[in-house]
């Protein structure tokens, strides 16, 4: 693991982006698996910018959504089609043909689950996927005690996932389980980035870094990976007893 500390939540969001970007130059037709949640959101800015500034041009590229809540489709506001739809997807001139994502509404979860697979594995594999670090070290809806062997599947949530739901929602929202890509599909990305901020992910980010490897923090599944880099604030990284300081 490729360990990063960067001074703020500002550095951390450039850097990583700075990142993919320098990626799909090198490989135009990546296909990209970019998380919801808060954590990639100024990542998001700095990609959309660097789009209209024509020093990334994602027209080839591909891209697979990470997760889904169970039973939110794209028009709920927090989900995580709409998160990525109104916060990268729609500003950066893409087609929907080159995007596929976990419908939370489907009917058939087993097959939904099939039909996003089916997608990663006619594009090869996953190219480079970025990753937010729940509080419980969950990786999408790969949530504690999540067995390492599976591509995409539906989850019952973790206690802690359901409480920490209520932020993305302006509505209240019964979340029960998800549907997401597996340990699995991110052990066979080229590519792993994760990213953390703020003094709140210091205990989680310690556990991933310097913890037992165990699926009870599944983001600790990824420690001994070669391809993983970990960009993070200092804040975040507060706990760490070493780490790459730039
Ligand atoms: P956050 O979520 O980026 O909103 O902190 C991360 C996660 O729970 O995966």
């Amino acid at each position: 693991m490729n360990i990063k500390v960067q001074t703020n939540y500002e550095e951390m969001s450039k850097v990583t982006a700075e990142f993919i970007i320098n990626y799909v130059n090198h490989k135009p037709d990546s296909l990209l698996c970019l998380a919801g949640g808060h954590t990639p959101l100024r990542t998001f800015d700095y990609l959309i910018e660097a789009a209209i500034n024509r020093q990334v041009d994602f027209s080839e590229c591909k891209f697979v959504g990470l997760d889904e809540w169970v039973g939110l489709g794209k028009s709920v506001k927090g989900s995580c089609q709409e998160t990525l739809y109104t916060s990268l997807f729609d500003r950066i001139s893409i087609s929907e043909e080159q995007i596929c994502f976990f419908n939370g509404l489907a009917e058939d979860t087993a097959v939904e689950c099939k039909r996003v697979d089916h997608f990663i594995f006619e594009n090869g594999k996953i190219d480079v996927i970025l990753l937010g670090i729940g509080m419980n070290g969950h990786l999408g809806f790969n949530e504690p005690n999540v067995s390492p062997d599976l591509y995409s599947h539906v989850v019952g949530l973790d206690p802690v996932t359901k409480d920490v739901s209520s932020k993305y929602f302006e509505e209240e929202v019964n979340v029960k389980q998800g549907i997401s890509l597996g340990i699995q599909h991110i052990v066979e990305s080229d590519t792993v980035i994760l990213i953390a901020n703020g003094a709140k992910k210091a205990d989680i980010v310690k556990q991933t870094v310097e913890g037992e490897k165990t699926v009870e923090v599944p983001s600790s599944l990824v420690q001994d990976l070669p391809n993983v880099h970990f960009f993070i604030d200092e804040e975040a990284a507060s706990l760490l007893e070493k780490s790459d300081k730039e």
